[in-house]
């Protein structure tokens, strides 16, 4: 199959695409999606099948206004009016009661709850209004790998699978959504996954709310499966640098004390002090988490494609946006980091 890129004027043609059950990706303000006819079952297995994504992990369903998730939610809880005047559209998901049937299993992995959410991006809202469907959406790349956030990273990971991507350029925040479960049974909402909806602006909104951000084996019941999976890992080895340039030092010459070449994801400075001693740099810009954030995922898939051992990121403070930022890189180093009195060997 060819995978057409489409130009935002071209949407009355992806929409028809979509509607049909064929594979489109779409920008949002977070990272590029994967999208499907929800109401489509052959189409979001599908999505599974294109991704590599294991089955029992369930799916957003992005929605082009809140009038949209009425047709298959059994109630909805009093904050929900709050979140929805304050966040849509906007980085926020939000999981629900679902009505018996109203989404086959492969949305919901089995579960009794669904996610929505409506993003902040108007291409987007257009194409799911003309689709006239709620369409699924995870980010739309190899499961596994980092997630998308131009359609040049789609394409790499899906062309030949899918119809085609509807392409608005580079997205604006770089990590995914905060999802937040409404169903907890105390009434107090989780948020699942950290996103640029930060927990202090819930509360400041809604009163109290949980972080839920441990990493559940795979004994355990998949409350929130995507929690289960390593995720956003390119293939050379990641590690994570938490502290300033001499920490960076000291990390390089390790690196390099065992024949490694050093990729470096950090921002300017850091990387115009080191550049002459590492083999491939990334600079983000300017040292500031919103500049990290936006250009994590392009750092990693770009230095993934050089002659590189190993990866060296730079870490954020976490708090606010951070906590998201962190969440995705410690992933991606599968926990490991050096500090400022690491010892190396
Ligand atoms: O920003 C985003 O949310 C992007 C863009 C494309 O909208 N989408 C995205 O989708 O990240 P995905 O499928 O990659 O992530 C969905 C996350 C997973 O961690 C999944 O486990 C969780 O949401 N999830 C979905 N439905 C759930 C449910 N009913 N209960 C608990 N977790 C759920
Ligand atoms: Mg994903």
């Amino acid at each position: 199959m060819e995978t057409k890129i489409f130009t935002t004027k071209e949407i009355d043609q992806a929409a028809v695409l979509l509607h049909q059950g064929e594979l489109i990706a779409f920008p949002t303000e977070t990272v590029y999606g994967l999208g499907a006819n929800a109401l489509n079952e052959s189409a979001v297995k599908q999505v599974y099948a294109v991704k590599g994504r294991p089955s029992d992990n369930p799916l957003i369903v992005h929605v082009s206004d809140f009038e949209m998730v009425k047709d298959y939610v059994t109630d909805f809880p009093e904050q929900t009016a709050t979140l929805v005047n304050a966040f849509w559209p906007g980085p926020l998901t939000m999981i629900f009661n679902v009505k018996p049937d109203a989404f086959s299993k492969s949305v919901t992995g089995g579960l009794k709850t669904v996610a929505f959410r409506m993003p902040k991006n108007q291409q987007t809202i257009d194409l799911i209004q003309r689709a006239d469907v709620p369409i699924v959406g995870p980010s739309a790349n190899t499961s596994g790998k980092p997630s998308p956030t131009t359609a040049q990273h789609v394409y790499h990971d899906l062309q030949g699978k899918i119809a085609g991507i509807l392409d608005d350029g580079a997205t604006q925040i770089g990590v995914e959504s905060t999802v937040l479960d409404l169903t907890a049974t105390d009434g107090v909402p989780v948020i699942l996954r950290p996103g640029a909806v930060t927990k202090e602006q819930l509360e400041q909104l809604i009163g109290q709310v949980r972080i839920d951000q441990h990493l559940i084996s795979d004994k355990e019941a998949p409350k929130a499966p995507g929690m289960k999976y390593k995720h956003y890992s390119p293939d050379v080895p990641v590690w994570i640098v938490d502290g300033g340039l001499d920490v960076f030092d000291k990390a390089i010459s390790w690196a390099q004390q065992n024949n490694r070449r050093v990729g470096l994801f950090a921002d300017e400075q850091i990387v115009a002090e080191t550049k002459e001693r590492v083999s491939e740099t990334f600079s983000f810009g300017q040292n500031s988490v919103e500049s990290a954030t936006k250009l994590l995922f392009a750092g990693l898939r770009t230095l993934d494609e050089k002659q590189i051992d190993v990866i060296l990121a730079q870490a954020f403070p976490e708090t606010e946006l951070g906590i998201a930022y962190m969440n995705r890189l410690k992933k991606a180093a599968n926990q490991k980091i050096i500090k400022k009195d690491s010892i190396f060997e």
